[in-house]
């Protein structure tokens, strides 16, 4: 079983977290993970910090001479950002959108809501994306490559110029908005610049695709085991995610069902689908087909022109707190996206070929890919 924790604050002394189950013997290039990171901390649109911090993944334990040695994996992330608690002045005013007013009023923080604003931040998914980043490798290991892009940014739709999911990541790589299209980027700047200069946000859609899946990872067999019900969970849960598609379900909610589905056909002893609408899952588990889902996030709570609020010690009106923001963070989104929807998929791949070592999933896999027909 693949499981993960983490704890952190966004100004405290660093991030950590504990990722175990993953077999023995897998090679990891820290390089490349630390590439991710710090993907996360672009993209057009950021504010000041993510120019100040420069994340490193440091392991304290679960990694023997670059290879996992199958027992827990300890991650650590400094935060360049620290700040001393004494130093910190206490916050009173919640900002409309952000954890602020939920979070004083469960935790009994309304005296003082920095310890909510401080792990609500989305500097906590910076140890998510290391341990996909860990995650995107074991699947590279089998053939599965993850691929996230941004797919609109404040209504303004960007199709991805092609499908080869390889051409797909160069395009995203030389992107300041992580997009598939260089055609947008002069209008994307445009519209972020004009977005700042009125002191707002914008949110947007991010994608994940993958290479074809093998069938079967995920569950028909119980509501918790289901596959993209696990993605939903995940994907969900990135600050101001707040609708999760999988393949075409938000627009084809509008069609009819033979439109919707993919035809079933065999073409040289192999089954083909015309179309991949349902997004590589049907009934919670892969059908063999790429993942494709879509997450939509919100334009990001923290504003240069404050919104109404309240000071919680008193009830006074007053305006929203400016506390040092992005202005646009789906292209940064996307790179969370993709991290996590690596994990879901290693953890419903080691679910079904799981083992100790690399050697044993390797035979699992192979094994069952034989018994497999029209594939
Ligand atoms: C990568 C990333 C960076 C973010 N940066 C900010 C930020 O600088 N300021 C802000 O107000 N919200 C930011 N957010 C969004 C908030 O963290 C989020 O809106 C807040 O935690 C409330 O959660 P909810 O929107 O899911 O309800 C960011 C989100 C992500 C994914």
């Amino acid at each position: 079983m693949l499981r993960f924790l983490t704890a952190g604050d966004s100004h405290g002394p660093a991030l950590v977290g504990i990722l175990e189950g993953l077999p023995a013997h897998l090679p990891l290039d820290w390089d490349k993970i630390n590439t991710v990171l710090k993907r996360r901390q672009g993209g057009y649109g950021r504010g000041k910090r993510m120019q100040m911090e420069t994340d490193q993944l440091e392991i304290l334990s679960g990694l023997w001479k670059g290879e996992t040695t199958g027992m827990p994996l300890a991650l650590k992330i400094v935060n360049r950002g620290e700040k001393k608690q004494e130093t910190v002045r206490p916050r009173t005013v919640p900002r409309p959108g952000h954890a602020d007013l939920s979070g004083a009023w469960k935790y009994d923080w309304a005296h003082d809501l920095n310890p909510i604003i401080e792990r609500s931040s989305a500097r906590e998914t910076a140890m998510r994306v290391a341990i996909g980043a860990i995650c995107k490798q074991f699947l590279a290991a089998f053939g599965i490559q993850v691929v996230g892009f941004l797919r609109a940014l404040g209504g303004v739709e960007i199709p991805p110029k092609t499908t080869d999911l390889s051409k797909l990541e160069a395009l995203i790589q030389k992107s300041d908005f992580y997009s598939t299209n260089p055609d947008f980027e002069g209008q994307l700047r445009e519209l972020v610049d004009q977005t700042r200069k009125k002191g707002d946000s914008l949110g947007g859609i991010v994608e994940v695709i993958t290479s074809p899946l093998p069938p079967g990872l995920g569950s028909a067999a119980h509501f918790d085991r289901k596959l993209d019900a696990r993605l939903a969970l995940h994907l969900m849960s990135i600050p101001s995610a707040k609708a999760v598609a999988v393949g075409d379900g938000i627009e084809g909610a509008g069609w009819s069902g033979s439109q919707f589905h993919d035809p079933i056909r065999i073409e040289n002893g192999k089954i083909v689908r015309n179309a991949n609408h349902a997004g590589g899952v049907e009934g919670g588990m892969t059908n063999g087909q790429p993942l494709r889902v879509q997450v939509f996030l919100k334009p990001i709570p923290t504003l240069l022109k404050p919104m109404a609020t309240i000071d919680l010690t008193d009830g006074s009106s007053l305006k929203a707190p400016y506390i040092r923001s992005d202005i646009v963070i789906v292209p940064a989104g996307s790179v969370v996206a993709e991290a996590l929807a690596a994990y879901v998929l290693a953890e419903a791949f080691l679910e079904k070929f799981g083992g100790d070592t690399m050697e044993d999933v390797r035979f699992a896999f192979k094994s069952y890919k034989k018994r497999l027909k029209f594939i």
